[in-house]
């Protein structure tokens, strides 16, 4: 599969501050790649460097096959931005933004109205088009944004944070057009965010960023796989039993509810004899036993404090 983003030891420097340092990646064609980290992490500088607005410090970056440092414009041309902060043009209208954009973007007139009628239609935005984008809600705004970005069709979609501040519902809609821009246009997509949730239920894979430094990058399931020891057990008693009591016997947390109780020990294999030894012990019957893979914000809170895989 072709690699249409190819990072190699990018590096941004800002005064004394590396923001991002040497990171090293490729996104493959038709993938939805995830770019993670908390805030000040490199997330947006990575961005930058990528579609060509910010020069890199150190290292270099393909995309779509062309060096982005000797060819900014080229590269701008051929993909589409949602960037963290709006560029959206509040005193014009959500048809004249559009319009604009197509004509920024050499789109030719005669397919300009129709390209803006269509994406309008796939946003949900065609009844609202002859409002001034200044009066729409930031979910709407966003909407707006996302059709600018597709205007010129572009191949490769960058989203900084696209769903940031909405609503669960404007976020979900924004998702749902993201996975069908990807599987029935198969645009590639590269976007940050924060939420943990929607990262694994849209990404492929996922590149998790901290003080600039890759700290991880993998297909979701491949990282909660690799995090065996986060695991945890959950453990149903005929009766309750004591949370202390388990806690102390097996060395490790256990959070209790009812006649439930949920272990978090790093050898759950050692845990669950010990578990079974305990509940023979009181006269417990274990009505039910489920070993739990971490989510992947443990994993991701995990790696930004500093743990690695294992
Ligand atoms: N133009 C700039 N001048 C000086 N420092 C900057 C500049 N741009 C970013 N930084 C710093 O670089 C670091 C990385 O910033 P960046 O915006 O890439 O983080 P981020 O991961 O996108 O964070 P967030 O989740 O808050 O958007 C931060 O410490 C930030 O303050
Ligand atoms: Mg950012």
């Amino acid at each position: 599969m072709v690699d249409v983003i190819v990072a190699e030891g990018l590096t941004k420097r800002f005064g004394r501050l590396t923001a991002v340092d040497g990171v090293s990646f490729r996104v493959k064609r038709g993938e939805i790649f995830g770019f993670l980290g908390p805030n000040g992490a490199g997330k947006t500088t990575t961005v930058r460097m990528l579609i060509g607005i910010l020069p890199p410090d150190g290292g270099k970056a393909e995309v779509l096959g062309l060096d982005v440092q000797e060819k900014p414009v080229e590269v701008r041309k051929r993909i589409g931005v949602v960037p963290e902060a709006s560029n959206v043009y509040l005193d014009l209208t959500v048809w004249q933004n559009l319009m604009f954009m197509g004509e920024l973007y050499g789109v030719p007139q005669s397919v300009r109205k129709a390209k803006a009628k269509e994406l309008l239609e796939f946003m949900g935005l065609l009844e609202r088009r002859s409002e001034k984008a200044g009066r729409l809600s930031k979910g709407l705004r966003q909407r707006l944004l996302i059709c600018m970005a597709l205007m010129h069709e572009p191949s490769l979609l960058f989203l900084d944070e696209p769903t940031s501040g909405l609503d669960v519902q404007s976020a979900r809609q924004i998702r749902q057009m993201l996975q069908k821009l990807n599987k029935e246009g198969g645009t590639t997509i590269f976007l940050t965010t924060h939420n943990m949730w929607e990262a694994e239920e849209l990404c492929h894979r996922i590149a998790i960023i901290n003080h600039g430094k890759l700290a991880a990058i993998n297909t979701p399931e491949e990282l909660k796989a690799t995090f065996t020891r986060l695991r945890t057990m959950e453990v149903q008693f005929d009766r309750p039993a004591s949370a202390d009591e388990l806690s102390a016997i097996l060395n490790c947390e256990v959070d209790y509810a009812g006649n439930r109780c949920k272990i978090h020990a790093e050898n759950i294999n050692d845990v669950i004899i010990q578990v079974a030894d305990y509940a023979r012990s009181r006269g417990l019957k274990i009505l039910n036993l489920n070993v739990l893979q971490p989510s992947l914000e443990d994993i991701f809170l995990e790696i930004i404090r500093g743990g690695g895989a294992g």
